[in-house]
């Protein structure tokens, strides 16, 4: 192992036996929130909390709408872990740091991850305030959490990314959404470094490429998820449409006021998941 694999991994350990000397596992599944609904999961019933400040070797949150938090409870009875807050490219982050929640929730035997971002709508049929179920993605970032040395105790050097977005969470995600009667769409994601947003040009060449949404976040997750063995449902809020032949100029107070709006609607499917899984789980 290189000394910086040996290095990141020894830091992760740290964050996970800090985690785990105050928290009682299993740690079954994490949910890890995006822009706007890092306040959701109110339902969570709390046994505890930390800051991810006073996690060893846990990046810092930069983002305003973004808490740096996590908490550890119960939903449906089943111990969940709440990362409120995530790391982005376009903070500077490099994508080890990006993805150092997730080897902590790796190391801590997580095996269900639930994502939710922020994004912008592509596909014409979407509206301001969809819920979009991704089911697969496009890294346009330029970067790969797996690129260096594989570190062979997380996972193999190459692995495959053709159910990177688990098929049986996006169907359990997808009934919970007709039991709410909440709509969502299905779709696939962008995932650009950011921070500027899609000029018209990238948004038309987007569309083309097959996107139905854009956003700055999640690919890294997911890949070093997949690569670590967790199964991943990543669900993004609509906050804005992106028009490229009547472009409009969206405010990160526009997008992030749509997403606190549709925060109620995620966390309800996020929580009827949870429950549905708590019966299912051993058919996954
Ligand atoms: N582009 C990128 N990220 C986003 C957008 C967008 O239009 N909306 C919300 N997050």
């Amino acid at each position: 192992m290189s000394p910086s694999a040996i290095l990141q991994s020894r830091n992760v350990d740290e964050a996970a036996d800090h985690i785990r000397s105050s928290f009682k596992p299993p740690f079954k599944f994490a949910v890890l929130t995006g822009t706007g609904s890092g306040e959701s999961l109110s339902s969570l019933r709390v046994d505890g909390a930390m800051d991810y400040r006073d996690i060893p070797n846990f990046p810092r949150s930069t983002v305003p709408s973004h808490y740096g938090r996590l908490s550890a409870g119960k939903i449906a009875g089943q111990p969940v872990l709440l990362f409120q807050g995530r790391f982005h490219l376009y903070e500077g982050y490099t994508p080890q740091q990006v993805t150092f929640p997730i080897r902590v929730m790796q190391a801590l035997g997580v095996e269900v991850l639930i994502m939710t971002n922020a994004a912008g709508g592509l596909n014409p049929l979407f509206s301001i305030g969809d819920i979009m179920i991704i089911a697969d993605h496009i890294n346009l970032t330029g970067a790969n959490p797996l690129a260096g040395p594989n570190h062979d105790a997380w996972g193999e050097r190459f692995p495959e990314m053709t159910h990177a977005y688990h098929w049986r969470l996006q169907e359990l995600a997808q009934s919970a959404s007709r039991h709410l009667e909440v709509g969502v769409q299905k779709g696939i994601y962008a995932g650009l470094l950011g921070p500027s947003l899609e000029t018209p040009a990238e948004m038309r060449f987007l569309k083309r490429m097959g996107a139905d949404a854009v956003g700055f976040s999640t690919v890294m997750e997911t890949i070093a998820a997949v690569h670590g063995g967790i199964q991943v449902l990543a669900l993004s809020v609509i906050t804005n449409l992106c028009l490229p032949d009547a472009p409009s100029s969206s405010s990160v107070d526009e997008i992030i006021g749509v997403a606190h709006q549709a925060a109620p609607h995620l966390e309800a499917i996020v929580i009827d998941v949870i429950e549905r899984l708590d019966t299912e789980s051993d058919e996954l």
